[in-house]
């Protein structure tokens, strides 16, 4: 098998630095040997060079960052066309926004045309794994699908299931919502690098029988991921108080249908108390923390302490549409500025870890993805300190990998993404986007 190198400054991680201050393992002189899509090491270059085979191509990026892949888990493709739609609120952004544009997804080739524009984009933002929402047409899944796999990438993504409180158009039933995912899980889940995520909109769009139905999807396939949003906003939990009552909270609603579990990912979790926060942690669902969504949709603060306190698993996501920015990157920048809001501190090594091996022991997935660990999949980012004038200046000046992940996170986005690899192939390149991207503009001109 052909093996490339990668010489470069090299970033991952053995634990959270939350932890322990020993958990982020950072080369400054670092090389990343790949193999058959798969890491074979990642270290020192004075110890690794010795192991490479006679003749193996050394990529030599010694004024680049190697990190692992960026990890969003919440994400909607959909809503790629809509993003920064404004609204007062989450509840009037789904009815004037969201659910018009899902409509959309009726057309198979425009949401093929949307998933190629949507997986461009991720990568772009050095994105490797995301899950994904798609509509609520099954079809809608198959092109994400399609488009995820021609590319070699681990995604999750899922159907949404959607049977009341929505436009007539947008609704499926309790049956055929059930037919269509196990239909889509025998087509796609373990397929290749694809996985499936069963996707309840949230609460207030499903019928009790769905819920029931979802449950039993869950039950029938324990390694599928699971996937919802729980109390994003203050409306919507009243809303949901009475449209399920007797329940302790909007989160045992999911609790009492059996979507609670290892692989389960709910989308904001603002509004929770510690004994919501509890319940996720003894069952191993994670809090996906959208904080550009939260900011712009004026839903509310992130409570990272007591996330903390709690030993709710926790990982950064973009929510685009109601997300703002694509970019993990960006994504962290918010995250900072959320919990500075809260009196906490996030450092930077804790973000990049959140959105990289820290999301994939969340998602269960860390024998796979998030780190650089020889045999886990060759997912990777370069970064680019000399992206920008202003990040070159400010990175020339940094003092510790803190402050240099600082400035990723702070002045970056997708410009600082120089290269993108999946499975050991480069699937982005900066320049190349950049001069295709000019060279159409030139010819509409
Ligand atoms: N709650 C239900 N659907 C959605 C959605 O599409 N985006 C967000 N942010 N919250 C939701
Ligand atoms: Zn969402």
């Amino acid at each position: 098998m052909t093996q490339s190198a990668f010489r470069a400054q090299l970033l991952t991680f053995n634990g959270d630095p939350a932890q322990s201050s020993h958990a982020a393992v950072f080369d400054e002189d670092g090389l990343l040997i790949v193999e058959d899509g798969h890491v074979v090491a990642a270290g020192a270059y004075a110890s690794g060079a010795p192991r490479l085979a006679p003749g193996t191509p050394v990529h030599e990026l010694r004024d680049k960052l190697i990190v692992p892949g960026f990890i969003d888990t919440h994400i909607h493709y959909p809503q790629t066309d809509m993003i920064a739609s404004p609204a007062p609120g989450l509840l009037p952004w789904l009815d004037t926004y969201t659910f018009p544009t899902e409509r959309g997804f009726e057309d198979p080739a425009y949401a093929r045309d949307t998933a190629r524009f949507f997986v461009d984009e991720l990568l772009a933002c050095g994105t490797t794994t995301a899950l994904v929402y798609c509509t609520v047409h099954k079809d809608s899944a198959d092109a994400l699908f399609s488009e995820s796999a021609s590319r070699n990438l681990r995604m999750v993504a899922g159907k949404v299931l959607m049977d009341r409180h929505c436009p007539e158009f947008l609704r499926d039933t309790a049956q055929s919502g059930y037919d269509d995912s196990a239909e889509l899980i025998g087509r796609w889940h373990n397929k290749g690098r694809q996985m499936y995520a069963l996707t309840p909109r949230f609460a207030p769009t499903s019928t009790d029988a769905q819920m029931r139905a979802c449950g039993e999807l869950a039950r029938q396939y324990p390694d599928v991921f699971i996937q919802s949003h729980v109390a994003e906003n203050t409306d919507e939990v009243k809303w949901v108080a009475e449209l399920f009552p007797g329940h302790r909270s909007y989160l045992d609603v999911y609790d009492h249908y059996g979507l609670l579990r290892r692989r389960a990912v709910y989308g904001h979790c603002i509004y929770l108390d510690d004994t919501d926060r509890k319940r996720m942690a003894q069952t191993g669902a994670v809090a996906a923390h959208c904080p550009t969504s939260n900011l712009f949709l004026g839903s509310g603060l992130f409570d990272f302490a007591k996330a903390d306190e709690t030993g709710m698993p926790l990982a950064l996501a973009t929510d685009v549409g109601g997300g703002t920015s694509f970019s993990m990157l960006q994504t962290m920048n918010e995250a900072h500025k959320v919990a500075r809001l809260t009196g906490y501190h996030l450092s930077a090594t804790r973000m990049f870890w959140l959105a990289t091996a820290g999301a994939a022991q969340a998602l269960d997935l860390a024998d796979r993805v998030g780190t650089l660990k020889p045999r886990t999949e060759a997912d990777f980012v370069v970064l680019d300190p000399q992206a920008t004038p202003l990040l070159a200046r400010r990175t020339s000046r940094s003092n510790s990998l803190d402050e240099l992940l600082f400035a990723f996170a702070l002045l970056g986005d997708d410009r600082a993404v120089y290269e993108t690899y999946a499975a050991g192939q480069r699937v982005h390149r900066r320049d190349a986007a950049r001069e295709h991207a000019t060279r159409k503009t030139k010819v509409a001109a």
